[in-house]
């Protein structure tokens, strides 16, 4: 940290702010192989919690990649600094009083303790979409597995680059289940947290 920055406590507080949103927030940080299914759970999620008058926000990989992380790569070092800079998004949108949704594989596990370290306790919730990496690649949405198999595309998650799951997730899902029985059970764990009623 720079010398001489102080941190500047305001006077509108998170606590004030889910108060007025009538929620708490949190960050469910959705982990898992491309093609697992992170992005339509999170997606089909959000618009579950919307319909419920949840203030949400959804931070997704490849959109992300757009603009904010769109200097970086796939390289070990690119991947922990697009997950760090996602951490801090998401720990600001959580700070406003957001229901955060992130989609990311995030395949290393200290990034993903070092974002957790960022936020309050217990606001970080791990959830692991857990799919097969053989049904990931049967599914191949992108053609990705396919390309990287043939070595057009290099450092490929589960193909040349591993992906660390996580040991003890909040929230472990079967990511070959339909995608409304997983919405379901993040809806129920989010009840049962008290974070929505
Ligand atoms: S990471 O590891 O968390 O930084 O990756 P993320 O930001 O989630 O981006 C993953 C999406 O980028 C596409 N893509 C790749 N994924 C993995 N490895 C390589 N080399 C790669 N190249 C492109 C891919 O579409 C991922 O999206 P999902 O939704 O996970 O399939």
């Amino acid at each position: 940290m720079e010398n001489n920055i102080v941190w500047h406590q305001h006077p509108v507080t998170r606590h004030e702010r889910e108060k007025v949103n009538g929620h708490g927030s949190a960050v469910l940080w959705l982990t898992g192989l491309s093609g697992s299914g992170k992005s339509s759970v999170a997606g089909a999620l959000e618009q579950a919690l919307h319909q419920r008058g949840i203030h949400t926000y959804l931070l997704d990989g490849d959109n992300v990649r757009h603009g904010l992380c769109q200097d970086l790569g796939f390289a070990d070092r690119d991947r922990r600094e697009n997950i760090r800079r996602v951490g801090e998004v998401a720990g600001l949108m959580m700070d406003a009083g957001l229901l955060v949704i992130t989609a990311f594989i995030s395949p290393y596990r200290q990034d993903r303790e070092d974002v957790a370290l960022r936020l309050p306790a217990g606001h970080f919730i791990e959830v692991f979409v857990d799919t097969p990496i053989a049904v990931c690649e049967q599914r191949d949405p992108k053609g990705l597995y396919k390309k990287a198999r043939a070595g057009e595309i290099k450092q490929f998650t589960g193909v040349d680059l591993p992906y660390e799951a996580p040991l003890k997730p909040d929230v472990h899902l079967n990511g070959t289940l339909p995608i409304a029985q997983l919405v379901e059970q993040l809806i129920l764990m989010l009840q049962s947290r008290k974070i929505i009623a």
